[in-house]
């Protein structure tokens, strides 16, 4: 562990997208690369933080130093959530799918004539919205991640109290700016005490930058 004004300090961070079966070769899922949190496991970890990292199937490789929990569904996203607590700080990247298929088939569905499979449909659990809810061993921050097309600042204000954590960190995820899936990232942070703009920068940058406000509040 890295010496630094998180040292002492045990914070779960969520990334990656979730996948959820259809049948064992198909599966739902969301876009999501993993890089914006991954890049904030990687900061934490250099401020000193013991870090568990539960990814689901992320297209980049988590961070040395951190404790990687790999996990494919919400389902199990949530229990490795839950056991990875007690935490100081959680913090909730991932794009979770919100919905499994309930009647996901244990044998790869066969294409038949003219038909189309009847797969219905069950609400995943939400980790933030739960965690954000504990009333005991709740971690003191808890922070969720809003990706909107308009209305960014409205839209993630009320999600911040929808869910019940303590900060947002909202961006703008149209087509036109390119974040999703990209390098940069132009991010509102929305706490309880007021937003926050931060130009448009880096991944990496966005993460070193939460990080050190993550290990401001918790100082
Ligand atoms: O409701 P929405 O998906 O826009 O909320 C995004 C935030 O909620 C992210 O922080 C995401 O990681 C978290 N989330 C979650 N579990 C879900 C859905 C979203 O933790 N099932």
């Amino acid at each position: 562990l890295m010496d630094g004004p998180l040292k002492g300090k045990h914070i779960v961070v969520t990334s990656g997208p979730t996948h959820e079966p259809i049948d064992p070769v198909r599966y739902i899922a969301n876009r999501s690369s993993g890089a914006q949190g991954t890049a904030i496991a990687r900061a934490l970890a250099a401020l000193g933080a013991q870090v568990t990292f539960v990814t689901g199937p992320a297209s980049v490789a988590p961070p040395e130093g951190v404790k990687v929990v790999k996990v494919e569904t919400a389902q199990q996203m949530l229990q490795a959530v839950q056991r990875g607590l007690p935490a100081d700080a959680a913090i909730f990247a991932a794009a979770v799918a919100d919905w499994r298929v309930e009647n996901a088939s244990d044998s790869k569905m066969k294409k038949t004539k003219g038909g189309t499979p009847d797969l219905s449909f069950a609400e995943n659990p939400d980790i933030l919205a739960t965690v954000s809810g504990m009333t005991k061993g709740r971690p003191s921050l808890v922070v969720g991640f809003a990706a909107e097309t308009d209305d960014v600042i409205a839209h993630a204000t009320a999600k911040r109290q929808r869910k019940g954590c303590d900060w947002i960190v909202a961006n703008d995820v149209s087509p036109e700016t390119g974040i999703m899936g990209g390098a940069e990232n132009s991010v509102t942070v929305i706490r309880t005490d007021g937003t926050e703009e931060w130009p448009r920068m880096s991944k990496d940058q966005v993460a070193a930058r939460l990080a050190n406000a993550i290990a401001e509040a918790l100082a």
